[in-house]
């Protein structure tokens, strides 16, 4: 059965906890690969590492929403293999 989200990229703002981290993994069980984005890097961090457990594909950025210039992407081999890009 195809996803919803299949090929498609979900950048999820505030995915480190409650609501921002249920739409992370509910992004990724509909087949999207996910940038779980966050103020606090370890958090989201911990969400794109549960993603990628059950299969998903996600990388983690630590942003501040306010200051989206200044971001980070962590991502990991699954998400390089992926073909997702990655800047730092
Ligand atoms: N939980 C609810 O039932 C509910 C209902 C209505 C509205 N809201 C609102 O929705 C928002 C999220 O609620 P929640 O319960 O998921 O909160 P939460 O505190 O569990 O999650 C917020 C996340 O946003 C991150 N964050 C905070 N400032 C940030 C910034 N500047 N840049 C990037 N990330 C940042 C935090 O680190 C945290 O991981 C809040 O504004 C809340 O008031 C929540």
């Amino acid at each position: 059965m195809t996803k919803q989200f299949e090929n498609k990229v979900a950048m999820v703002t505030g995915a480190g906890s409650g609501i921002g981290a249920a739409m992370a993994r509910r992004f990724a069980e509909e087949g999207a690969k996910v940038v779980a984005a966050d103020l606090n890097e370890d958090a989201a961090r911990e969400v794109a590492a549960e993603i990628e457990k059950h299969g998903g594909i996600a990388a983690a950025v630590r942003q501040d929403v306010g200051d989206p210039a200044r971001s980070r992407i962590r991502s990991n081999s699954r998400w390089r293999n992926s073909g997702g890009s990655t800047s730092r």
